[in-house]
């Protein structure tokens, strides 16, 4: 498939979806891949979206509905869209409850409806999805902003989409290098101190536990934001979208003046906001959520984008490869997921970095052509890892289509 050939990667990419789609009553969506992943998650599920957009709109639609269909309704909770849902109810041994877990994952939701509705101008999606996405992003400051920051905080690294990555480590009390066992028993024994807390953001971090305020997460939140006032603008609800646009900038704010320094963005650790020091491919998430003032100012990072540690054959790596922990073969300490290049390319294209956008969209589309829809990718070989076929690795096709 070559990068011209959009009738091929449509074909390609339907083929793909439509075999990883699930039927559950009146519900539809698209599970990550067979066997290793049969459940619907978050993020996923908004890539899912964005791709559907190009050559099945109702299903754009659908995937979108069945994911606010399971939106918390009661309780502290109340209006969190959980990360993960069990349409077989089979959460209750991890979780405590059957269908759903109650964690999150990094919002993209209206980013996704804004996008399907420019290609499909379906306005049901739209008020499908506005109460839900409107009572989610009230959830994060209730309850994720215990220090009124405007940055949400994160109680387990499976709400960043990044599970294993090294920024994580120091935080999650590992050792230095730990094995992907130790780091999944850690992640385990997390679960059980979220229950037993009721994933009280302000008390789990009072007790030492888990509490990252992320900046790609944020930087994602304020992108989302930015697409809620746009769809409120649409729904013909002024008030709201000014409203929504306000807490945008706040946040947009918010990741430059606490997380932007000398060209790098921290994420930050506890109550007392502590610097994690691990250089990753999230920093470059701050272009997605529109956090630089102009291309000028974003400009020390994109230099490093383009640095030989982070423009490997085939970039961009979650951790740089002169990191003493880079590692291309393992679980999100080095990989390239396509999801990630998604975001980054998205976010070069805002600042008008036209030329690098259209070089990251030619690396990952080599990549699948290389080794097929993987998981994952060694940045330095393009060698395919994970599961197989997944599904959000057919986000090239947004890519490619959008050029
Ligand atoms: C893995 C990834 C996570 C993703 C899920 C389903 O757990 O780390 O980001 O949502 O798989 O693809």
């Amino acid at each position: 498939m070559a990068l011209s050939q959009h009738a091929a990667w449509v074909e390609q990419s339907g083929q793909l979806l439509n075999s990883n789609r699930v039927e559950v009553g009146s519900h539809r969506y698209t599970r990550p891949a067979p066997s290793t992943y049969e459940h619907q998650w978050l993020w996923d599920s908004c890539f899912h979206a964005i791709i559907y957009r190009w050559f099945d709109g109702d299903m754009a639609r659908d995937e979108l509905l069945s994911l606010v269909s399971r939106q918390v309704a009661d309780g502290p909770d109340a209006g969190m869209i959980p990360h993960m849902i069990y349409w077989d109810g089979a959460g209750s041994e991890l979780w405590g409850v059957p269908d759903r877990s109650i964690i999150t994952q990094p919002p993209l939701i209206a980013v996704a409806a804004r996008l399907v509705y420019e290609k499909t101008r379906d306005a049901d999606l739209l008020r499908g999805v506005y109460e839900a996405a409107c009572a989610y992003h009230e959830w994060f400051r209730r309850r994720r902003d215990p220090d009124g920051d405007h940055l949400v905080s994160l109680i387990h690294p499976w709400e960043s989409g990044w599970d294993s990555s090294t920024r994580w480590d120091s935080v999650m009390g590992l050792s230095a290098d730990p094995t992907d066992e130790e780091a999944r028993a850690a992640r385990m024994v997390l679960v059980k101190q979220l229950i037993a807390h009721d994933c009280n953001a302000h008390e789990l971090a009072q007790a030492g536990f888990f509490h990252v305020e992320a900046a790609d997460f944020n930087a994602i939140r304020a992108a989302d934001l930015e697409s809620l006032s746009v769809i409120a603008g649409i729904l013909g609800k002024y008030g709201d979208s000014q409203r929504w646009l306000d807490e945008a900038r706040h946040v947009q704010n918010a990741i430059r003046t606490r997380m932007l320094h000398d060209g790098r963005l921290y994420d930050l650790s506890g109550l007392d906001e502590q610097r994690i020091d691990e250089p990753n491919a999230g920093e470059f998430s701050a272009l997605f959520g529109g956090c630089f003032i102009d291309s000028a100012d974003a400009l020390p990072l994109i230099k490093r984008l383009e640095s030989y540690e982070t423009w490997t054959p085939y970039p961009v790596p979650t951790t740089p490869a002169d990191h003493p922990l880079f590692r291309p073969d393992r679980y999100w300490r080095g990989n390239v997921w396509l999801n990630v290049n998604w975001l980054i390319w998205f976010g070069l294209r805002r600042y008008g970095f036209h030329e690098t956008a259209q070089a990251l969209a030619e690396k990952s589309a080599a990549l699948v052509e290389l080794s097929g829809f993987h998981e994952y990718f060694n940045p330095l070989t393009g060698q395919g890892h994970g599961s197989f076929p997944h599904s959000w690795s057919a986000i090239v096709l947004d890519m490619i289509a959008s050029a």
